[in-house]
Order: structure tokens, then C-alpha cells, then sequence
């Protein structure tokens, strides 16, 4: 049974839940094509810089206490570091991904080989396009669920009748924030951070009802990518330019931490495109 309300933590009873996290290293990470406003395939990427940034990320889990898997990166699939596309996983059950453009398309198939392999019995092959956790995001009681750039809005009925949760559907109106993830963080069951200038008007009044208390971001840490951030409960790990974001966090209770994943912003992603979490 989901219960409908839940009781919102005060500021100070936040407590960090562990959590398994699957990541791929960025050892084939460049840009190469550009299909969000983020890429520029002329500008250059330090792929050092990327992997040891990478690498921080992976170890900040780790040291609070999180279990990382990760996933072998193939040749020629550039955006395959962003985990958090490779699928949706809640309760065990893993949604496959189907990626919306030709250039990530392989991407699907490589992480549901991975599931496959490692004990994941429950695994449904989608039919629409879904690109995993960057659109759909499990919030405790339902999932959060966006469409308008990337998945198509029948894969939020698909991921419902799959998941057995309700799945709400938010309209992403501006092409800097064309995954869910990248203008919605769920901090816990009961609380989000989010940009209102990214989603339709509509969409920004279902999210005022949802969430009444939630965190409300600036255009400025929007911009900043601050939104792309993981939560266990407590730590809040999100892109270090977001200073505004993380003070508001603060106030609320949570413990912000601040990464630093420049090279991977080429690429238009950051903290929470490159984590996928495995809710068993
Ligand atoms: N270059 C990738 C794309 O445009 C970035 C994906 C970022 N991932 C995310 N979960 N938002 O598809």
C-alpha cells in the first residue's frame, strides 16, 4: 500500500537511506553529435578531466556509504556514460530503455543486456520511446514522468501499468531542460526542487498542487544544471555552480554536495545523468 500523504521530515530528522547505483565509466565519453542545446561537437572535451571527475562522483558514493555497479562502456556510444537512461528500475522491475534518436539508440540494448545478466528477472522490452531516468523519476508514492522532448508521453501509460504506480505527466517546454532530470530533483517521498520556467503552465500547476513546500530553483541554478542532482535522503550531491540552489538546500535540512563534472555538461548532462539507481 502507497499512502497518499506522508508525513513531511523536519528540517534535522533528514536521514540518508543507502542506495545501489549503477554508473558507466566515461572512457569513450566525447561529443560527437549534438542533439540537445548543451553539445557543441567543436568544442574541445578533456577526457582525463572527464574520467577523474567521473571518478570523484563514484567515490563521493562510495564514501557515504553507497554501492556503485557499473556497466562496461561500448565504442562508439558517447552518451552511454549518462546511466541514468539506460532504464527504470523501482520494486526490482526493470523498464528497458528505447532511445529517441538514431545516434543513442544502441544505448537500449547494452543495458538491458546488463540487467539481464546481473539477476534482474523482471525486465519489460518498451514499446514507445523512453529514455529511463532521465524522464522518469520514482517519487515515493508515484512516478514523475516527462515528455515533449524525448519520451513519448504513451510511455508514461506503459511505465504505469508496468511499475503499478501512478505515473504523472509533466510538459518540458524549453530545449535546455529536455529531460525530466535536468529541471526536477527528487529530494526524498515528500519533497522536489525544480525550475517552474521549464515545464508548460499546466504542468507548473500539477507540480504547485503535488508539491506545495517544494524547493523552488532560479533560472540561474537551473542554468547551472544545479537540478540534476541525487539525494539519498540527506546528502544531496549536485553540480558545484548551483551555490544558490545548495543554500536553500541547506536551510531545508539536507546536506549539500557540490561536484564538479564540467566536461560531462559538454555533453549536457551531469551528477544525475550519469547515475542510474537500482531499487531492488
Ligand atoms: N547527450 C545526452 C543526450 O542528449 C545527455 C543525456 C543526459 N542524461 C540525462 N539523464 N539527462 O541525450
Amino acid at each position: 500500500m502507497i499512502p497518499q500523504t506522508l508525513p513531511v521530515p523536519a528540517a534535522g530528522q533528514r536521514v540518508a537511506t543507502p542506495r545501489r547505483y549503477l554508473m558507466c565509466p566515461p572512457d569513450h565519453f566525447a561529443v560527437t553529435y549534438a542533439i540537445n542545446p548543451w553539445m557543441d561537437p567543436e568544442a574541445p572535451v578533456d577526457a582525463s578531466l572527464a574520467a577523474r571527475q567521473w571518478e570523484a562522483l563514484r567515490d563521493a558514493y562510495l564514501d557515504l556509504g553507497h554501492q556503485v555497479e557499473t556497466i562496461k562502456p561500448e565504442e562508439g556510444l558517447p552518451d552511454m556514460v549518462f546511466a541514468a537512461n539506460g532504464a527504470t528500475v523501482v520494486g526490482g522491475k526493470v523498464l528497458a530503455a528505447s532511445f529517441r534518436n538514431e545516434e543513442r539508440r544502441a544505448e537500449g540494448p547494452a543495458y538491458r543486456e546488463w540487467f539481464r545478466k546481473n539477476g534482474f528477472a523482471r525486465i519489460h522490452d518498451p514499446e514507445f520511446v523512453n529514455e529511463g531516468e532521465g524522464d522518469f523519476l520514482f517519487a515515493g508514492r508515484w512516478i514523475l514522468a516527462g515528455h515533449g522532448f524525448r519520451s513519448d508521453p504513451h510511455a508514461h501509460l506503459e511505465a504505469q501499468e508496468f511499475f503499478e504506480l501512478p505515473v504523472i505527466g509533466l510538459r518540458l517546454v524549453d530545449p535546455r531542460y529536455y529531460h525530466l532530470d535536468t529541471a526536477l530533483a527528487v529530494l526524498d517521498d515528500t519533497t522536489v526542487a525544480y525550475y517552474p520556467g521549464a515545464f508548460s503552465p499546466g504542468s507548473r500547476e500539477v507540480l504547485r498542487r503535488l508539491y506545495p513546500d517544494a524547493v523552488i530553483a532560479t533560472a540561474e541554478d537551473a542554468a547551472a544544471f544545479g537540478l540534476n542532482a541525487v539525494s539519498d535522503g540527506l546528502n544531496v550531491l549536485l553540480p558545484r555552480a548551483a551555490t544558490g540552489l545548495a543554500a536553500q538546500l541547506a536551510a531545508r535540512g539536507y546536506r549539500p554536495l557540490g561536484m564538479d563534472l564540467s566536461e560531462l555538461l559538454k555533453a549536457g548532462g551531469s551528477v544525475k545523468c550519469c547515475t542510474l539507481e537500482l531499487r531492488d
